[in-house]
């Protein structure tokens, strides 16, 4: 029989943590573990488990899991209590029609607004991803230029669920854009929205956006019927 993997084990905790800090080191040290692979989607986090490992009440631990629920790196359901979320919730392309009705709707709202300033730091992220070929940066840096053209959208809720959909993402390509061969991530895509947002061309950089996302389902898609997300699936 072979042993069961214990992904907590991955988790090294220096020394006795101070009562105050308890909730947020334990936040930030899950976080970082589910974000970098050491815990994988399906993992079952106990809080007595966690209580025991951080040398703490399941008071901090509790705190902590709720947060990690509310950035969606956690469910929680009654029966298995908190696992680590699926990379892609559900079906990839509900998710991406979605995300073009929101990201849509946030970039209309958007584009009348947007600042000198904001066009500036959307066009630095275009500039940086040109040369980056760390993925976690990748992801980072989309994840910012695509904020930087919504962000002006007066409804901040509509932009929370944007943001959600966007670290969805981001945590996605963080473990597959490797094994996409996806290095450059539509570079091309992004220069044009921008242009058409410093134009304060709403429709036009709508119609670009919806292309761009639309291209990412197809990528993701086709990625995950592969043989090759399957069998790193499997390895999970
Ligand atoms: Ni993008």
């Amino acid at each position: 029989m072979t042993q069961k993997p214990k992904p907590l084990h991955s988790i090294k905790v220096d020394g006795p943590i101070p009562a105050h800090l308890a909730r947020s080191i334990i936040e930030e040290t899950l976080r970082a573990a589910i974000l970098d692979g050491r815990l994988p989607c399906g993992t079952a986090l106990r809080q007595q488990d966690l209580a025991d490992l951080f040398g703490v009440s399941r008071m901090p631990v509790r705190e902590a899991l709720r947060q990690l629920e509310a950035q969606g790196l956690l469910s929680v359901t009654a029966h298995k209590g908190a696992v680590v979320a699926p990379l892609i919730q559900g079906d990839a392309g509900e998710t991406y029609e979605l995300r073009i009705l929101l990201e849509t709707e946030a970039l209309r709202q958007s584009i009348p607004l947007l600042t000198a300033a904001d066009h500036a730091q959307a066009a630095v992220c275009i500039e940086q991803l040109a040369n980056q070929h760390d993925y976690t940066e990748i992801g980072r840096l989309n994840r910012l230029f695509h904020m930087a053209l919504y962000g002006k959208a007066p409804n901040r809720r509509l932009l929370r669920l944007v943001e959600d959909g966007l670290n969805e993402e981001e945590r996605f390509l963080r473990f597959n854009l490797e094994a996409m061969g996806l290095g450059n991530l539509s570079q091309d895509d992004h220069r044009a929205m921008l242009q058409a947002a410093m134009a304060r061309d709403v429709e036009g950089s709508v119609a670009l956006l919806v292309k761009h996302l639309n291209r990412g389902v197809e990528v993701i898609t086709r990625y995950l019927a592969s043989p090759a997300a399957q069998s790193r699936k499997a390895a999970r």
